[in-house]
């Protein structure tokens, strides 16, 4: 099977997107569920969010970050990537839950705002609002990337207020908890608010799914790397997540697990640059 690129287009000056080719991901799946991409035989195994399947191609929003992202970002309509692997984990129920909202402030989490928005519609019992922060107007997505056509309503914040609401996701959501307006939150995209997001709820008595993204190395639940404590159990973000409910997830240490590989990523990318200018 080759999984060609079908479409490559920039979100905004960190994110682009991919259209890729993977039939047996995008038959099997599900709001919740991400795939692994390895980019050539041997890659690394980068795990990605999904933002929608169309036909036997799926999308995804990707982070120039680190040495891989970087050089997927060099790849062109037409190339071939040596593997996608999935669907994966385990998501949430998709069901009624009455008024829902759908928060995000990162490229993964605006991925899976979409599906899962998109997919909870379905309900008919359901209203979902989703809410996408950024830190400023240039940040915003191109229009047809945003949550704004597959939800009820559509709040557009950014952080410096250039476009939008002013603000974080968090401050839209102390709105909306303090109008008693909300049945049941998801959220995704940085760590760090999450477990402010998940302290926020706690307060209003409102469940919260949260994306607990952690480093994944095989994600086949083999390694362990992934592990996060929930309600003092371990479970794996590879096969039990990666969304758990917020209000049981053991946040300081699902945060400084995050930083286990610092300085490999650091390394990678290093020796990318150097290879990339012309080095041996
Ligand atoms: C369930 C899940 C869904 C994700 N969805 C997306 C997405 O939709 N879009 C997106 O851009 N990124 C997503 N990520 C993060 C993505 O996997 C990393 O950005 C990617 O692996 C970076 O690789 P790199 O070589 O470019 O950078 P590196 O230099 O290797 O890493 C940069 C940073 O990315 C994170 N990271 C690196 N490797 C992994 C890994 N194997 N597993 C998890 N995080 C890692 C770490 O925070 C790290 O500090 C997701 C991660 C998980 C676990
Ligand atoms: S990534 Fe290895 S157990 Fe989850």
């Amino acid at each position: 099977m080759k999984h060609v690129i079908t479409r490559k287009e920039d979100l905004n000056a960190a994110d682009y997107l991919i259209d890729v080719v993977a039939p047996e991901v995008a038959k099997r799946f599900v709001p919740g569920n991400f795939c692994v991409l390895i980019t050539v035989p041997n890659g690394e195994r980068i795990p990605m969010s999904i933002q929608k399947v169309e036909d036997d191609k799926i999308t995804l929003y990707i982070k120039r970050l680190g040495k891989t992202s970087r050089e997927l970002d060099n790849w062109n309509v037409g190339d071939a990537l040596h593997a996608v692997i999935g669907p994966l984990g385990t998501p949430p129920p998709i069901k009624k839950y009455g008024n829902v909202v759908f928060l995000s402030d990162l490229v993964c989490g605006h991925a899976e705002n979409y599906a899962m928005c998109k997919e909870l519609g379905k309900y008919e019992m359901n209203h979902i609002t989703s809410v996408q922060s950024f830190p400023t107007a240039a940040d915003v997505y191109p229009d047809g990337e945003l949550c704004d056509t597959v939800c009820d309503k559509f709040i557009l914040a950014t952080e410096d207020g250039s476009r939008g609401v002013k603000g974080h996701y968090l401050d839209v959501m102390k709105e909306m908890l303090e109008a008693g307006e909300v049945d049941q939150v998801f959220a995704g995209g940085g760590i760090p608010p999450l477990e402010t997001l998940s302290i926020l709820t706690a307060k209003y008595n409102v469940p919260v799914y949260t994306t607990v993204r952690q480093i994944m190395v095989d994600a086949t639940g083999m390694c362990g790397s992934c592990r996060v404590f929930i309600d003092g159990e371990q479970k794996l973000a590879c096969i039990d997540g990666p969304m758990f409910d917020g209000h049981k997830v053991d946040w300081p240490s699902a945060i400084s697990r995050l930083g286990m590989f610092k300085a490999k990523e650091a390394e990678a990318l290093g020796c990318f640059n150097h290879k990339l200018n012309g080095g041996k």
